[in-house]
């Protein structure tokens, strides 16, 4: 357990340099806002929580993961009759976090085969299962098909596996395509997955499907991307696969029952890119839904026939519900005279430390005059930079600092690099703290590993 940074520590000889003031200039995003220390998260000291878990820790409030997950239900379900979210397993895949959603009534989407067992394990039937990606094994699609769950085509070596399956179990499954589409200019397209609806690829693989007599073809499917700041490119997309299931009915008399445009929502993080912060900038629940709806009031579909819509939003569900406790383990100047501070989790728990310019918030009152700091993770690594730029003031040793929003693919994505992996803990809406994960040890490391006879 780390250092109590409470214990009077004696003060430390910092070299004195001379930096110029910056704090009064003029700034709308408000410089002071930045060093308002927070000592708590959902009423629970930060301080207590260390002392319990150590330090670093990652800390997710089940109340905002609630409350984030209301107000996307019921921005959509005001504008769509029948909506079904569906949590995406892969931005954090801890049962807790995924128990949370399903509570609230969130089916799971997964993307391999692994997902779809810790699903099933979560307790969630095979039909409330949404399963996409590129690779799914013939092994997965039979426990798939046999169970109903919902599979959405990636490529025609998949279509020709799905169809090989059903002949073996002898059943005609339901399945839907994904597509790939252009959204507008700024959002590159995911040509990778799916098949390309504008080069005419989509058609091809419905008559195909349709050809083969295996399957039926029961919906649509798209993900444009992730962190998608435009909402207006869900309205194309929504709009796009209308279309598309307009002329299914009209050809080939199929009717969609299904229409799942993926997830892709910003959180309200800041990109690295980002000139306003997330706050100002990311779209808001009602505002993705209205373009969704737009999008989809193009469909040339009897009232009783309308699909049900699904939504397999992740990170905007999930990334402002994480906060990483960090603790102060160092302060150097650099060559160049800026301050560098070295915390204690680095960027093998802080993987969207690349992407984001995340919030640094100190948790006790920082004395001394704010300048341009750079922080740095424990690693031996150069690439190890948890923010390359920000205005801080001094941070002492064993002083803690919240890194947040860091709920999105953090956890999934972290590794043992150099540091095991911190504890991970959810902290209920009436303040109760449980570890949702425990802190790696060496053995959990060396748990898959074996020696050949011939070394020992
Ligand atoms: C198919 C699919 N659905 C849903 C998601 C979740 O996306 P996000 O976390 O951006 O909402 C992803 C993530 O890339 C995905 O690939």
């Amino acid at each position: 357990m780390s250092q109590n940074p409470t214990t009077k520590l004696k003060q430390r000889y910092e070299r004195p340099s001379i930096s110029r003031h910056r704090a009064g200039f003029m700034n709308k995003m408000s410089a002071s806002a930045a060093y308002q220390p927070k000592d708590s998260i959902d009423g629970v000291p930060v301080e207590e929580l260390v002392e319990a878990h150590g330090s670093p820790l990652f800390v997710y409030s089940q109340r905002t993961m609630e409350d984030r997950y209301r107000q996307l239900h019921d921005a959509l379900s005001r504008r769509w009759p029948r909506v079904q979210l569906a949590w995406s397993y892969k931005t954090c895949y801890l049962d807790a976090v995924c128990k949370v959603f399903h509570a609230e009534g969130a089916w799971a989407e997964v993307v391999s085969g692994m997902e779809f067992r810790k699903a099933r394990r979560n307790g969630i039937p095979a039909a409330q299962i949404v399963f996409n990606g590129p690779r799914k094994t013939a092994d997965e699609l039979r426990e798939a098909f046999a169970g109903g769950s919902i599979v959405n085509i990636d490529h025609f070596d998949e279509l020709a596996l799905c169809e090989q399956v059903a002949a073996e179990l002898d059943m005609k499954p339901k399945v839907g395509i994904r597509l790939n589409m252009s959204v507008g200019a700024g959002v590159p397209v995911w040509g990778r997955f799916g098949f390309a609806l504008e080069t005419g690829q989509a058609w091809d693989a419905v008559r195909r499907l349709v050809g083969g007599g295996r399957l039926q073809l029961a919906g649509l499917h798209s993900h444009v991307g992730t962190f998608v700041l435009d909402s207006g490119s869900y309205k194309i997309a929504a709009g796009k696969v209308a279309g598309f299931a307009n002329r299914l009915r009209k050809e080939l008399g199929i009717t969609v029952e299904y229409i799942d445009l993926g997830g892709g929502f910003a959180s309200k993080a800041r990109l690295h890119s980002q000139y306003l912060p997330g706050e100002q900038v990311s779209p808001s629940f009602d505002q993705y839904a209205e373009a969704i709806t737009d999008g989809l009031s193009a469909l040339d579909l009897p009232h009783d026939e309308t699909p049900l819509l699904i939504l397999e939003t992740g990170r905007a569900l999930v990334d402002d519900a994480g906060t990483m406790i960090s603790t102060v383990f160092a302060n150097k100047r650099l060559p160049d005279g800026r301050r560098a501070t070295v915390l204690d989790a680095g960027v093998n728990v802080l993987f969207t430390s690349f992407w984001y310019r995340h919030d640094i918030t100190p948790c006790t009152e920082p004395r001394g005059v704010p300048e341009p700091t750079v922080l740095y993770g424990p690693l031996c690594m150069n690439i190890d930079v948890v923010c390359e730029n920000m205005m801080l003031p001094p941070l002492e040793v064993g002083s803690r600092v919240l890194v947040s929003p860091v709920g999105a693919y953090n956890v999934t994505q972290s590794m043992q690099f150099i540091q095991l992996r911190p504890a991970v803990v959810l902290i209920s809406p009436a303040g109760e703290v449980a570890e949702i994960r425990r802190t790696e040890t060496l053995e959990d490391l060396v748990m898959g590993e074996s020696v050949p006879a011939w070394l020992e």
